[in-house]
């Protein structure tokens, strides 16, 4: 399986993001967190932004709505420009729906589970979605340190997709770096989101292709 890898701007320099995601080379997505200070002790940004990194870019947006009541703005975040929108299964009381109307507003949907949130969470609806995202810190803030306990989590999702045949993205978001991204890949990740490893230092689009290359090229499943 062909790993992918999905830059996460919220590292970025606001004051310059078009610079930014030029500088991360060829991606597969970029990620835009999206964070209200209540699901998540922090802010960040809305619709407004992900409309205008559409036109400044072809790559595919990556958008996790890490926000209390995700349904309210699935219209405005798939107006914006959004390929995928991710909910948190936390976040939605009426999942199902919520699911459904990213897919009726013409976006692929995913579903964010938080570490302490079991896989069971998702069995109802995991055919439904084209993306399940596994935290892999608890969402908030970017440069937290890797939880390694979620890895047999990944494991699980890995073993649900394919007992039921299905051909979706399992995606890893916290604390990934050149240690930890051939864990998450063995385990049966194969979108990996990075922040703080892409935009540390100069060189963003070789940590990409470091990231890239330190993955096995299938998951073991
Ligand atoms: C955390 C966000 C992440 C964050 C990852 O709540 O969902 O996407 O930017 O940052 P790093 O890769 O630095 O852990
Ligand atoms: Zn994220």
């Amino acid at each position: 399986m062909t790993i992918k890898i999905a830059p996460s701007i919220l590292s970025a320099n606001f004051a310059n993001l078009a610079e930014s995601i030029e500088s991360v080379g060829s991606v597969d997505f970029l990620h835009v967190d999206v964070m209200d200070g209540h699901f998540v002790p922090n802010l960040s940004m809305g619709p407004h932004v992900v409309k205008d990194l559409g036109k400044a870019t072809d790559t595919p947006l990556d958008v996790h709505l890490m926000i209390e009541n995700p349904e309210l703005y699935v219209e405005a975040f798939a107006k914006a420009g959004s390929s995928v929108i991710t909910v948190h299964a936390e976040a939605s009381c009426h999942l199902h729906r919520t699911i459904q109307a990213i897919r009726d507003a013409g976006c692929s949907p995913g579903v964010a589970l938080c570490p302490a949130t079991p896989v069971i969470m998702i069995e109802q609806i995991i055919d439904m979605v084209d993306l399940v995202l596994v935290m892999t810190v608890n969402p908030g803030f970017g440069g937290q340190a890797f939880i390694y306990e979620m890895v047999p989590k990944i494991r699980k999702v890995r073993e649900m997709v394919d007992r039921l045949g299905l051909d979706i993205d399992i995606e890893v978001d916290g604390g990934i770096n050149a240690t930890t991204a051939p864990v998450v890949a063995e385990a049966g990740a194969n979108v990996l989101v990075a922040g703080s490893y892409v935009f540390r230092g100069d060189t963003p689009a070789e940590n990409v292709e470091l990231l890239r290359s330190v993955c096995p090229a299938g998951h073991s499943s």
